[in-house]
C-alpha cells in the first residue's frame, strides 16, 4: 500500500478489502470498557483541517487516540494561517514538530498532494476542494457491506450535486473497483460533470429512473458554498424534483439502504422522513 492516502486511485481493490477487514476487526476495541490499543504509541497524529468538518475530524481524532497515537488537532482559526502563514510554512512548522501523519481537509483540490511534497509525514486526504474524499468512500463501502452483506452486484445511485462532490468523485472509483453492477449519478444536468460517462457510470437526469431498482441510495448536499452561478432555480425547486421522499425511496428495492456522509439538511435533498425511517443508515 502506499505510504499516502490522497485518492481511492492509491487502492487496489485487495487494499480496499484488507482496509475494510481490518476496520471490521478494529470495530470490536470500541465496546471495550477501555478503548485502545498500542498499535500507534509514540507517535504523532496531526489533524489540519483548514476547512470545517464534524464527521471527519472527530472520526479521525478518536481512530487515532484508539490507537493511542499523540493527537493535536489543529484549524484555521486561532492559528497563524488567520495571520497570513502560508500552506507551507505551516506545513514546515508541523515537519519540525515531529508529525508522523498529517490529516488534511482542505477547500483547494490537490492541497494534500502539494503537502506530500513539503513534509515526510505520511498525509491523509480527509478531503480536497471537489477532488476526492477517500475515508469517506471507504466508510461508505464498509457501510454497503456490513448492511447488504457484499458489494459485488449491487446498483448503487449516488443524488444530487455531483459536480461539486468529492465523496461522489471517491465513491465512483470505489464502487466500480469493487465490482458493483451498475453505478448511477442522478441529478439535473448543471450539477452532474460531463466526464461521468467516462467513469463508467449512467447519468440519469430523472430521480424515478435513477433510485428505480437500486439497492443503495447515497443522496447528496448542495454545495452552495462551491456554487459561483445560479445552477438551480430554487432549492425548494429542487426538493421537488430531486428530493428524496418516502413515496420516491418505494421506487428503489424493498430493502435498499439510504446512506448520506452529511452534513444533511433535510427538506433541501432528503426529506425529514426518510432521514429518520428505518432504511436509512446515515
Ligand atoms: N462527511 C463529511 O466529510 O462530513 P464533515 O464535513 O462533517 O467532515
Amino acid at each position: 500500500m502506499n505510504e499516502h492516502l490522497l485518492s481511492m486511485h492509491d487502492l487496489n481493490a485487495d487494499d480496499v478489502v484488507r482496509v475494510l477487514d481490518t476496520a471490521g476487526s478494529f470495530r470490536e476495541v470500541g465496546s471495550r470498557v477501555i478503548k485502545k490499543v498500542p498499535a500507534l504509541r509514540g507517535r504523532t497524529v496531526v489533524n489540519f483541517f483548514l476547512e470545517n468538518s464534524t464527521r471527519t475530524r472527530i472520526s479521525f481524532e478518536l481512530a487515532a487516540k484508539r490507537l493511542s497515537a499523540d493527537v493535536i488537532n489543529f484549524s484555521a482559526g486561532g492559528s497563524s494561517v488567520a495571520k497570513g502563514e502560508s500552506l507551507k510554512d505551516t506545513a514546515l512548522t508541523l515537519q519540525a514538530m515531529g508529525a508522523d501523519a498529517i490529516v488534511v481537509r482542505h477547500s483547494s483540490s490537490g492541497s494534500p498532494l502539494q503537502l506530500t511534497r513539503w513534509v515526510d509525514a505520511h498525509v491523509l486526504n480527509a478531503g480536497d476542494g471537489t477532488h476526492e474524499h477517500p475515508t469517506q468512500a471507504l466508510l461508505d463501502l464498509y457501510t454497503m457491506r456490513e448492511k447488504l452483506g457484499r458489494l459485488e452486484g449491487l446498483r448503487v445511485a449516488i443524488v444530487g450535486d455531483v459536480l461539486h462532490s468529492r465523496v461522489a468523485r471517491s465513491d465512483i472509483h470505489a464502487l466500480t473497483t469493487l465490482g458493483c453492477a451498475e453505478v448511477r449519478v442522478v441529478g439535473p444536468k448543471t450539477l452532474v460533470p460531463g466526464d461521468m460517462a467516462q467513469m463508467g457510470v449512467r447519468v440519469c437526469n430523472s430521480l424515478e429512473e435513477g433510485i428505480r431498482g437500486c439497492d443503495v441510495v447515497i443522496m447528496l448536499r448542495l454545495q452552495n458554498e462551491r456554487m459561483s452561478g445560479a445552477l438551480l432555480p430554487s432549492t425548494q425547486e429542487y426538493f421537488k424534483s430531486y428530493g428524496l421522499t418516502p413515496e420516491r425511496l418505494e421506487l428503489a428495492k424493498p430493502d435498499a439502504i439510504v446512506m448520506h456522509p452529511g452534513p444533511i439538511n433535510r427538506g433541501v435533498e432528503i426529506d425529514s422522513a426518510v432521514v429518520d425511517g428505518k432504511q436509512s443508515v446515515i
